[in-house]
């Protein structure tokens, strides 16, 4: 018995220290051989315990010696995976967010204060929810103000030149009152330079319900502004936008009195961030909603250039060219 506590008791180090005890209790002269041999010897009216408390011993020893060798084994696994374990760690390298989307963030968390949910559709279009229920139907010039992809002619899939293809497709399945904004990427056909790409973001807005003025539209885009730059004050100009009107392009004054970085313009001035105007009724019938009671304003901003001028940022490529160098210098931003 008092081996049995023994037994249950001991710890090996290595295979050698392991492979001693099984032969002193397992092997061919170890303890147990002895037991079993002295058996016959033992009086018949203790034979039952005497044979109990061997096998017992047996027991003992047998699973000791499987539960170390495994033990044993899972440490070495251990040590050939991760070598050293008091060592100091291998530092992580923590990625940054791209400015992109931590400008984009930005500005749907401004919007979503106002009420504004956030839509999102295919970059590959079609060209009803592109071009022609935005009041652009086919011949019409105004479609040269976006060159476009075309994937396939007749009928016509292209890549999305704008996300007002998003709120066609919004005002198709949703009844007013309508608030959402479209985040997206869009694709047009121009030459590439430090200016200008052939694919870059968008966030478009859309607002419908019953008496939406063009004040509301002046009003959230101020709102819009002050959060996004600070103290500003923004101008409308009128311009034309086949799917708008009226329409106009919205600049906002980088002046001394605004709390506006002007490191950021290299100046003073007022600069052109977005278009806007109200939803022109014939792009609610084509959506199906009725013109005579609802009306809504709609504007779309680039991305790209609000993130230029934000975080400095001299040359639109950089924004696409997956430069690490350029891109660890967001760490910092959320
Ligand atoms: N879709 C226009 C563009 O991409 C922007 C815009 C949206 C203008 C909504 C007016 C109203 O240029």
């Amino acid at each position: 018995k008092e081996l049995i506590a023994e037994a249950e008791a001991f710890k090996a180090q290595s295979k050698e220290e392991i492979e001693a005890f099984r032969i002193k209790y397992l092997g061919k002269k170890g303890v147990l051989n002895d037991y079993f041999a002295e058996f016959k010897n033992v009086a018949n009216d203790q034979k039952k315990e005497f044979g109990q408390v061997i096998n017992q011993l047996k027991k003992t020893a047998e699973e000791k010696v499987s539960a170390l060798k495994e033990e044993l084994e899972s440490k070495e696994e251990v040590k050939g995976i991760f070598g050293d374990l008091s060592r100091p760690g291998e530092p992580i390298a923590i990625g940054a967010r791209h400015p992109i989307s931590i400008v984009k963030n930005q500005i749907i968390e401004i919007f979503s204060r106002v009420g504004f949910n956030v839509s999102e559709g295919p970059e590959i279009e079609d060209d009803w929810h592109n071009f022609t229920a935005l009041n652009l139907p086919e011949y019409h010039p105004a479609r040269d103000m976006q060159d476009t992809f075309f994937i396939q002619t007749n009928p016509d899939i292209l890549l999305r030149t704008h996300t007002s293809s998003v709120q066609v497709r919004y005002m198709e399945t949703n009844k007013p009152p309508i608030r959402t904004i479209s985040p997206g990427r869009v694709f047009r056909n121009e030459a590439i330079s430090s200016r200008s790409h052939c694919f870059f973001h968008q966030v478009e807005g859309l607002y419908i319900d019953k008496d939406v003025s063009f004040a509301d539209l002046k009003q959230t885009l101020q709102y819009f502004t002050t959060e996004m730059f600070g103290k500003s004050k923004i101008r409308l100009r009128p311009s034309y936008f086949p799917f708008t009107e009226p329409s106009a392009e919205v600049d906002v004054y980088w002046g001394l009195e605004s709390e506006i970085d002007h490191r950021i313009t290299k100046g003073t001035g007022w600069l052109e961030i977005m278009g806007c105007g109200m939803v022109d009724p014939n792009v609610l019938e084509n959506c199906g909603i009725d013109s005579k009671v609802y009306s809504g304003f709609a504007f779309g901003m680039g991305i790209d250039r609000i993130t230029m001028l934000l975080h400095q940022i001299g040359d639109i490529r950089l924004l696409s060219e997956n430069d690490v160098r350029f891109l660890e210098q967001f760490k910092s931003s959320l």
